[in-house]
């Protein structure tokens, strides 16, 4: 490998992956199938999966445009999930703005959504390499996992009891394969050593493990700027971390407010929420849940210092998850 192969920042890295998310030509009929695919593409996502794609190929090759269609499938995949989501979940905010559910109603969320895992797959076939087929095999695998997390997230909504390590099984699939998938296949595509894509397959996944803590947090105690209801996790009954801590923590008269304040009808949702921060807060479960997302993250950080390239080429990979755990919104 060239000592002096040019390293992209992920500031450009994502500046790029715009420029050609941008591009993107999509049919303008039917209107309410394409217009939703496009509103949900547009600006405001993080691009975390295909930043994270590009930054893995760029630690064994410097052509990054050719990881663009991949990470394009990434994307579009996951804003594929997120339309759905938005129905399982009954969220009517998504990024600031109404989400696809809210603004066209559950059939166009649904059929969009469809037909962007279509588009996700057109641009993954796209890529240019003898590896396609092991690529299309991750992806697939990938793609079944955040079904089986989805899954697992619903079903644990009605669980009266759900154990931790249930729990961090459900985020990785529905959250951490998917970050996971994207840098594994940034690593193949680059031509990365069998134990270098393992490990950054590893690292995502704790980046990502971490990530959904931190959404989970978020979710409770971030502000507005999240751009999604804060609350909306507590008024849906979800399994999150905060509602495992609490009740690994709370005595039996606060276990019967965390199982049942969600479903009284005498309350109001700003209610419901404020009871169940408060407690939250009483029993110390951010601070827990900020430990957990430190130990994950701190986790992925030693995977990255055993890959086989020059400590400094890892340098934007590290200071780009180092931004993302850090983020407060
Ligand atoms: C939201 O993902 C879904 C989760 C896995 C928590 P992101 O927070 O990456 O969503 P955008 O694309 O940046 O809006
Ligand atoms: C999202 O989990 C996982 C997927 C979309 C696959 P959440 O339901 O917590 O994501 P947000 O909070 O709605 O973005
Ligand atoms: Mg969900
Ligand atoms: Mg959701
Ligand atoms: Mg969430």
């Amino acid at each position: 490998m060239a000592l002096n192969m040019k390293t992209y920042t992920n500031t450009q890295l994502l500046e790029m992956f715009e420029r050609h998310l941008s591009a993107m030509q999509t049919p303008s009929e039917p209107h309410r199938l394409y217009a939703p695919i496009k509103y949900g593409l547009e600006e405001g996502g993080k691009r975390i999966r295909p930043t994270l794609l590009m930054l893995a190929y760029n630690l064994y090759a410097e052509d990054v445009e050719r990881a663009l269609t991949p990470a394009m499938a990434v994307e579009i995949f996951h804003n594929f999930t997120l339309l759905h989501d938005d129905i399982m979940d009954n969220a009517l905010v998504r990024r600031s703005r109404p989400s696809v559910y809210a603004k066209w109603g559950e059939n166009v969320a649904i059929l969009s959504g469809d037909a962007m895992l279509i588009l996700a797959y057109s641009h993954l076939q796209r890529t240019s390499t003898p590896q396609l087929p092991r690529i299309f095999e991750c992806f697939n695998k990938m793609a079944a996992e955040v079904c089986e997390g989805q899954q697992m997230d619903m079903d644990f909504e009605t669980q009266e009891k759900v154990a931790v390590v249930d729990y961090m099984r459900m985020i990785e699939l529905k959250t951490a394969a998917l970050l996971a998938g994207s840098a594994l296949i940034g690593a193949i595509l680059g031509g990365g050593s069998e134990r270098d894509c393992r490990r950054l397959y590893d690292f995502a996944l704790e980046v990502g493990l971490a990530f959904q803590l931190q959404d989970d947090l978020l979710d409770s105690f971030g502000d507005e700027r999240l751009g999604k209801k804060i609350g909306g996790d507590i008024l849906e009954g979800k399994k999150t971390i905060l509602m495992l801590e609490a009740f690994s923590r709370a005595n039996e008269e606060q276990r019967e407010v965390l199982r049942t304040t969600h479903l009284r009808k005498d309350l109001s949702d700003a209610d419901k929420i404020s009871t169940i921060k408060a407690l939250y807060e009483e029993l110390g479960v951010p601070e827990r849940v900020e430990q957990q997302i430190a130990s994950r993250f701190s986790k992925a950080l030693s995977i990255l210092d055993t890959l086989e390239v020059e400590a400094e080429r890892t340098a934007e990979l590290r200071h780009y998850a180092e931004n993302l755990i850090g983020r407060k919104h």
